[in-house]
């Protein structure tokens, strides 16, 4: 029986990876459960699965139940509870010291945090091969593109190609998106998830969060991942081999299908929901619109300059996110502030999870400045 822990279990991946364990009940069992700020549901999936290492980061409680208070109360939880995998379904920055947590505490790490790769890639991949510990991707297309690779040589790979979406503006013009609303932005077509990564989908800042987490999860050249939009979210991704065919990752849209093969890695065991049959399906796949969803370009060009740009990236969009959801600023001028962070000087490569989390802090600082100039 595999022990796991689920970070953000009150999330959607979150409560997808509990459906899993719920469903296979002889084959897991769940440890600990974390949450931001939803208690009662935090208290209820407890008493449903037995738990009692549970952690609330964001607010007070003085419920007993719960022992580990605070983002450091976190890492305890992590510490302190015994488990074989630990599911990161935290959104954002905040996802990146679990992460190290959980492999320092010698766990494998079952990764939907983005987050985590994006901003300490390099330092996440030699912890985990130090501890010997094993990164199994969560995010759908990584999960797909590390299923597609398996048994093949990675120089017999011409090219990575990720599915995008498109989100709920595709086809918008930017003068379209000046008007689009954080409510219209979180109202995904295919996908049920949380608001963040709604509207970074909507925004294509999903996508560039992807790019660079495919190319520090594999380790591969930035110049062989490309990105394809394919509205109907039905091919997760795909590659090509140097023969020029392609293979790809095919099933319903459902996040338990890549979160049940990380919990069951090597195995692959049926997932229902996931189960499409193809006669009578249309697919179509079109060039993203790099003009009007520049988050997209940013992104390649982030990871180009290397050094801390990734961070910058997505710490400065997340301000950004949050700002249009507080309606300080409009949709389209996420790309504006992200944009003119990355023209600052941030060549140097942390070395260290601190100096990461310190580039992290530095660059919301200046991203809530020029946002307070906008208004
Ligand atoms: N949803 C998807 O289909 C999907 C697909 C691929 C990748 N991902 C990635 O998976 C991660 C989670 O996405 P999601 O859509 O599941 O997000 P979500 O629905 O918003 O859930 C986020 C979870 O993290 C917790 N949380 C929020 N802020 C936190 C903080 N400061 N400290 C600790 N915990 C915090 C939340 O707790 P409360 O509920 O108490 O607020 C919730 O349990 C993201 O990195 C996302 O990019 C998601």
């Amino acid at each position: 029986m595999k022990k796991v822990i689920v970070l953000g279990s009150t999330g959607s991946i979150g409560t997808s990876a509990l459906d899993i364990i719920r469903s296979n009940r002889d084959d897991f069992q769940l440890t600990g459960l974390s949450a931001n700020s939803r208690e009662t549901e935090l208290l209820a999936q407890a008493a449903e699965f037995s738990v009692s290492s549970l952690a609330l980061t964001g607010k007070e409680t003085s419920d007993s139940r719960i022992t580990y208070h605070g983002p450091e109360g976190l890492l305890d939880l992590i510490k302190e509870t015994d488990a074989d995998i630990v599911v990161n379904g935290i959104s954002g920055a905040v996802g990146l010291a679990p992460s190290v947590t959980a492999l320092e505490s010698g766990m494998d790490l079952a990764l939907a945090n983005k987050e985590t790769m994006v901003m300490a890639g390099r330092l996440i991949n030699s912890l985990a091969e130090k501890k010997g510990r094993r990164i199994l991707p969560v995010d759908s297309e990584h999960s797909a593109i590390f299923h597609l690779m398996e048994g093949k040589n990675p120089d017999d790979i011409y090219e990575y190609i990720i599915t995008a979406s498109g989100g709920p503006f595709r086809g918008y013009t930017s003068e379209q998106l000046k008007n689009v609303t954080a409510e219209q932005a979180m109202k995904h077509p295919t996908w049920d998830m949380g608001y963040k990564i709604s509207i970074d989908s909507a925004s294509m800042a999903n996508k560039g969060l992807e790019v660079i987490e495919c190319w520090r999860l594999f380790n591969i050249p930035l110049d062989k991942i490309k990105v394809l939009v394919h509205p109907q979210s039905m091919v997760h991704s795909l590659i090509r081999t140097n023969d020029l065919a392609m293979y790809a990752h095919i099933s319903h849209p459902d996040m338990r299908l890549p979160i049940q093969n990380a919990l069951y890695y090597p195995d692959l065991k049926p997932v229902p929901s996931s189960f499409l049959d193809l006669a009578g399906r249309e697919m179509t796949f079109f060039e993203p619109d790099m003009d009007n969803f520049p988050m997209l370009p940013l992104a390649y060009r982030a990871a180009e300059s290397a050094g801390a740009y990734p961070i910058v990236y997505n710490a400065v969009n997340e301000v950004a996110v949050q700002a249009l959801v507080d309606e300080k600023i409009g949709f389209t001028e996420i790309p504006e502030i992200t944009e003119q962070l990355l023209s600052g000087d941030w060549t140097a490569e942390p070395q260290s999870f601190d100096e990461v989390l310190a580039v992290d802090t530095l660059c919301r600082q200046e991203a809530v400045e020029l946002i307070k100039k906008r208004m």
